[in-house]
């Protein structure tokens, strides 16, 4: 256990009102600088940007769709780690997914699909690592710097852990099932104390194509495999996002295009090449990457389990102390999870130089939980350990064979254990001050009053379901944020206690059973996804990190776009225990839930962002004194490229043309006097 000493401070800025503009609103006082768009280049000779349908070679410009972000500060010259250097570093990003319509002349081709638009699509998916100067204030990307990598779906991959090498693994690329090719949907990030980077794959379920009879032909041969696809919704027929398998490669040797294709043997699939059925089990791992060496082999950290992992962030390193990892499965009724390591934290492995080897240390020994939360503000962390609490072949919703085969179906075994449904955990992050654990969950229309087929039941830890009008449908429709305090203050926990920090709801919506947080016009949000704390070292006793939220949402997009919020969040069991009813759809039920949010607590809005737009992604340097932000998809409703719904980020200086397609980029934000932001 650790002695906390929290010491209040104020928000020093004026909140942002709601706003449906092209573009991102920060406070007075504060100014923002766009740092890396959509196809960028990352290399020297690569041409600028045309941006007009007509760019190719997208492993050596950004990808699409900015997400998870971490910088790593290097030293002032080379490509040491300098965790101290705040203007010369590695900036580290997630793209998570592509806007289709403007990466093409004429938005994409019908399938079968154009080989020249797929490597476009796929390029666009993956990591960016590039390095970040800071220059007479400003700060820029360095386009040549040999640090400069793009990491995609092609890139090859390593597996470590429990499942490397498992059955399900082996593929016609990998016959031996320790390697793989590539990362796709990644969506948030986790910042290790050992400076490397780990990127989440989220929704990898919708790439893939299943043509029917497959589940007939493994029925004969891996009968396992349907409820296993089944679970993680991988339905049959499907043709997968964007028809990848469909391409006609140049290169008749390539089976980059034709690997999207996991339906069973190929005499099924009717092209002829070797069947890549176990593709799909290559995908919705956490990936580490050390963004030092570009000449590195990403690994796929299966200890950590198989999901739709949206982030991966470690609890407080304490030397002495087994570390935890915290994550979410981002997907309606899905759980949280953490991994405790086998082996506790030792400080100097945080200036390792293979600190790929560190990452084999912490993260591929140790043991898996799912969370359950309890009605009366307590949880219980439950191992996922093959031969424990009935995870074997006997076990009535699935036999497991072993611990691979638990980990390679993480969910199947949450479910046997009975872990707490939840409201789509998306980020997670640690209070670094008091090691609580938040966990945004972003909304679930499949929330409901009582229980039906597909639908849960509200219960106390996810206790709403509503109406938001306009919309008539009912669910958990704005969101909360949940957290959680290991018994002991201590990473190493197998019990906590929980409560909400803060309930989503428009201002006006019913403060009895919906506004349970008292939102008002300086702070209401809807959709909550992006957390972190930041903690900056520069300022003379500050224990008080500030907390960021970002807005991923549909609910209160026709009131404003998304947003960024900044809090000073308390402690877990501030707010007490709150009745809350929900009556919707005809049906009716009473929970009680635990309120985090006491009055007093800070909570402000500080960016408004364009149109279209998610905002995911937040880092700082150490200083604290500049805030990186993503700004992903604007524009993201338009079918038509040549009519865009977004002009961002051209459209941030004030005057762009109607016709200028929009582009995810991350941002900068700085204070004009020169502090730390925020604060
Ligand atoms: Fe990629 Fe759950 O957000
Ligand atoms: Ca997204
Ligand atoms: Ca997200
Ligand atoms: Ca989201």
């Amino acid at each position: 256990s650790v002695t906390v000493t929290v010491t209040p401070i104020a928000l020093d800025f004026t909140a942002v009102p709601h706003s449906l503009a092209d573009v991102v609103t920060v406070p007075a006082g504060y100014s923002v600088s766009v740092l890396y768009r959509l196809g960028d280049p990352i290399a020297a000779g690569v041409a600028a940007y045309a941006n007009n349908g007509t760019d190719t070679n997208f492993a050596q410009r950004a990808g699409d769709h900015h997400d998870g972000m971490s910088y790593f500060g290097l030293a002032a010259s080379g490509n040491n780690p300098d965790p101290n250097n705040s203007t010369r570093g590695l900036l580290v990003l997630n793209h998570e997914n592509i806007s289709e319509q403007y990466l093409h002349v004429n938005g994409p081709s019908p399938a079968p699909r154009a080989e020249s638009e797929a490597i476009k699509e796929i390029e666009c998916h993956g990591v960016s690592v590039i390095e970040v100067t800071r220059t007479n204030g400003t700060w820029s990307y360095v386009q040549s710097s040999a640090l400069n990598r793009r990491i995609t779906p092609n890139t090859p991959m390593a597996f470590s852990g429990p499942a490397k090498g498992a059955a399900w693994l082996k593929t016609a690329y990998s016959t031996d099932g320790t390697s793989g090719r590539g990362t796709i949907n990644n969506c948030a990030n986790g910042t290790m104390a050992w400076n490397t980077y780990l990127t989440n794959e989220e929704n990898w379920v919708g790439y893939f194509r299943r043509l029917s009879g497959d589940a007939a032909v493994r029925t004969a041969t891996t009968p396992k495999q349907n409820v296993s696809l089944a679970r993680y919704g991988i339905s049959e027929p499907r043709n997968g996002n964007y028809n990848w398998a469909t391409v006609t490669p140049s290169d008749s040797s390539s089976t980059i295009y034709r690997r999207w294709n996991a339906t069973a043997n190929a005499a099924l699939a009717a092209d002829g090449t070797a069947d890549f059925r176990n593709e799909p089990f290559q995908f919705g791992w956490v990936v580490e990457i050390d963004p030092f060496n570009p000449a590195s082999t990403p690994r796929k950290r299966t200890a950590l389990g198989r999901m739709n992992h949206e982030g991966c962030q470690s609890g407080r390193m304490i030397a002495g102390v087994r570390p935890a990892f915290y994550m979410g499965d981002d997907a309606q009724n899905e759980y949280i999870y953490k991994f405790v390591s086998a082996t506790p934290w030792s400080a100097s492995d945080a200036s390792a130089s293979d600190r790929l080897a560190v990452g084999d240390k912490y993260l591929d020994t140790g043991t898996l939980y799912v969370a359950r939360f309890n009605a009366d503000g307590t949880g219980t962390w439950m191992p996922l350990v093959f031969g424990q609490n009935g995870l074997n072949a006997s076990n009535s919703i699935y036999p497991f064979a072993d611990q691979a085969d638990v980990l390679i179906n993480t969910r199947l075994a949450g479910d046997a254990l009975g872990a707490t449904k939840m409201d789509r955990p998306e980020w997670t992050a640690v209070n670094p001050a008091t090691g609580e654990m938040y966990c945004t969950l972003t909304n679930n229309a499949s929330r409901k009053p009582v229980a039906s087929s597909g639908n849960t039941a509200v219960d106390a830890a996810n206790p709403r379901a509503y109406v938001d009008p306009p919309s008539t449908s009912v669910g958990n429709r704005n969101g909360h944020i949940i957290r959680i305090r290991e018994t002991g203050d201590t990473t190493e926990a197998t019990s906590f206690t929980w409560d909400v920090y803060a309930f989503g709801a428009g201002a006006d919506l019913d403060a009895t059973n919906i506004n349970l947080s008292g939102l008002d016009a300086t702070n209401d949000f809807s959709s909550p996804d992006g957390l972190w704390f930041s903690l900056p070292s520069n300022v003379a006793g500050q224990q008080t990190p500030v907390m960021w939220i970002q807005t991923d949402d549909g609910a209160f997009t026709d009131v404003t776009n998304c947003m960024m919020l900044a809090a000073i969040p308390g402690r877990v069991g501030d707010g007490g225990t709150r009745q809350v009813t929900s009556s919707a759809g005809g049906a009716s039920a009473t929970v009680t839930t635990r309120i985090g949010k006491a009055p007093g607590v800070t909570l402000k809005r500080f960016l408004v962002g364009p149109k279209q737009c998610e905002i995911t992604g937040i880092h700082s340097t150490p200083d604290g004194t500049s805030v990186f932000v993503n700004i992903q998809h604007p524009g993201e409703g338009a079918t038509n490229p040549s009519a865009p719904t977004s002009n961002w980020p051209d459209s941030q200086s004030g005057s762009a043309a109607a016709t200028v397609r929009p582009r995810s980029a991350t941002i900068v934000i700085t204070k004009n006097d020169g502090g730390v932001v925020a604060i």
